[in-house]
């Protein structure tokens, strides 16, 4: 369905029409909201989801904030050397799935271990042997980051749990991978408000355990950025915390404030049976946003009715009184 039903705007700009708008109506409350991947999803200004990696404009931008971010803070990839294998597979997955949605630059081609990795894009032409871990820039965790925008995770069962063992995060919304890595399903959701009394976490740890191999699920988790700022995590608060605070003030809110949404995908990658957890940012100005009516009246209804500790825990305290007014109409542009 399409949110609200209505037909989309014409003459939207792209990153508009393909923008993951999140609020199927205008009240939002956790829940395990997971849905096969791979489907289109219509939206009012037009639509996404075909694919699971995914590539747009902003791929050697992006790519190239992360290589930056990485050789100033080397924390944000984390592994362990026994997880290797898992991590192999997840190298595999991933350029596999490009390959087949980007054909015309990118092609992967593997025989046994011998494998031919051709990325026009990034200028990437690589033979490595699959398992080698000196056969690819950087090891395999690293390169795999180096390929798509996608930050991603990976997890293992094991003592009943899902444990957060292995990934590079360079995009994080206000977390840290180097203090959750290691740590449990239910424990890294231990900061989120409510989850553990609604069961959500409980339900999507079950959820995940019990995922098919090969089998892909996607969810969408929201948050709000100043300017278009992928990386808020807790290791650069101090550069991008105080920007929360002064926005509510600033006339250039509706430029400068970003709804951002994350696409995450979760498979168990056959290969391994290791759980690929891919965390895609998308960002969208409240200006932009506003082009497309029904999303600019919804996002509103949201924000106004957002409940204080989601207020609290999502950092809008400051900022949801100015967004939801001019988002309703009643704020001067
Ligand atoms: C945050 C649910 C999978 C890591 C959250 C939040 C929810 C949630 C509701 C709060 C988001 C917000 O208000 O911004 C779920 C569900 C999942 C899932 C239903 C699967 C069906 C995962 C996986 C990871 C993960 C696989 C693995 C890394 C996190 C982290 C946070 C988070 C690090 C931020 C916690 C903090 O504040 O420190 N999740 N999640 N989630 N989730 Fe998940």
């Amino acid at each position: 369905m399409r949110d609200g039903g209505a037909e989309p705007t014409p003459g939207l700009p792209a990153h508009v029409r393909r923008f993951p708008f999140p609020f199927p109506h205008g009240q939002y409350m956790y829940s395990v909201n997971v849905e096969p991947a791979g489907r289109f999803r219509p939206t009012a200004a037009g639509g996404w989801g075909r694919r699971i990696v995914e590539v747009d404009d902003d791929y050697s931008q992006d790519l190239s904030v992360r290589r930056s971010i990485l050789a100033r803070d080397p924390s944000r990839a984390a592994e362990t050397p026994h997880l290797r294998p898992s991590v192999w597979g997840a190298l595999n997955f991933v350029l596999t799935e490009l390959a087949g949605a980007y054909p015309d630059s990118m092609r992967y081609e593997r025989s046994g271990t011998r494998c031919r990795w051709t990325n026009q894009l990034t200028g990437t032409g690589l033979f490595f042997t699959y398992g080698d871990d000196t056969t690819v820039p950087g090891g395999p965790l690293r390169f795999l980051s180096s390929q798509m925008q996608e930050d991603f995770a990976l997890l293992h069962h094991r003592e009943g749990a899902l444990w957060l063992d292995a990934g590079v995060v360079t995009f994080a919304s206000n977390w840290s991978l180097r203090f959750d890595v290691g740590l449990p399903f239910s424990e890294i959701h231990a900061p989120v408000p409510r989850v553990a009394d609604l069961g959500v976490i409980e339900r999507a740890e079950k959820f995940l355990i019990g995922l098919q191999p090969g089998e892909p699920y996607r969810r969408t988790n929201w948050s709000v950025s100043v300017d278009r700022r992928l990386d808020i995590s807790t290791e650069t608060y101090p550069e991008w915390g105080p920007h929360r605070a002064s926005i509510a003030e600033d006339p250039a809110l509706p430029d400068r404030l970003h709804l951002r949404v994350e696409v995450q995908h979760l498979i168990k990658v056959p290969s391994t049976g290791g759980l690929l957890f891919l965390i895609r940012t998308h960002l969208l100005s409240l200006r932009d946003l506003a082009l497309v009516p029904v999303w600019r009246a919804r996002f509103g209804e949201v924000l106004r009715g957002l409940p204080e500790d989601l207020v609290e825990y999502k950092g809008l305290a400051r900022i949801r009184g100015p967004a939801a007014d001019w988002l309703l109409g009643s704020g001067k542009d």
